[in-house]
């Protein structure tokens, strides 16, 4: 079994979307270990995002994810890190394949409604970002 950090970002919980992508998650075999309603600071967001800091979109991307509530999500099962970034689909919504969270949730490549880890090393740090052992179920 593999754990994945999942969020659904600001955008798509302040649309009323969390519901939904919920009952697709668990529809698409992930039990959900940990969950959490939150809202980021300014720096907590820079913080998760530091591998970013140098990127030109650094201060917008970290404006959105603090904007409003999230909700953040340990997601479980075989192959999670892989299978949940492929049901959340391309990054950038007009790349996205049918069936997807963002090409059916998102607005475009930064208001893109869901995060997901890239690597065993970048979960392992996101999830210990948002929580404690004690946490996950
Ligand atoms: S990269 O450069 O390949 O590492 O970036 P990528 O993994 O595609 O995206 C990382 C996160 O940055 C957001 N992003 C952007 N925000 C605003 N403007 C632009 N142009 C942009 N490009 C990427 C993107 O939504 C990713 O957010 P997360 O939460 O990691 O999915």
């Amino acid at each position: 079994m593999e754990r994945t950090l999942g969020i659904i970002k600001p955008d798509a919980v302040s649309k009323g979307y969390a519901g939904k992508i919920l009952a697709i998650i668990e529809e698409n075999g992930f039990n959900i270990v940990g969950l959490k309603k939150i809202r980021l600071t300014k720096e907590k967001a820079e913080g998760f995002y530091y591998v970013h800091k140098d990127k030109p979109f650094f201060n917008s991307l970290t404006d959105f994810m603090s904007e409003g509530p999230i909700i953040v999500m340990v997601l479980e099962k075989e192959n999670a890190i892989a299978d949940w970034r492929k049901l959340m689909g391309a990054t950038n919504p007009e790349n996205a394949e049918e069936g997807t969270l963002r090409k059916m949730f998102a607005e475009n490549i930064e208001r893109n409604a869901v995060h997901g880890s890239d690597s065993p090393e970048s979960a392992k740090y996101e999830i210990s970002y948002f929580f404690n052992a004690l946490e996950l179920v």
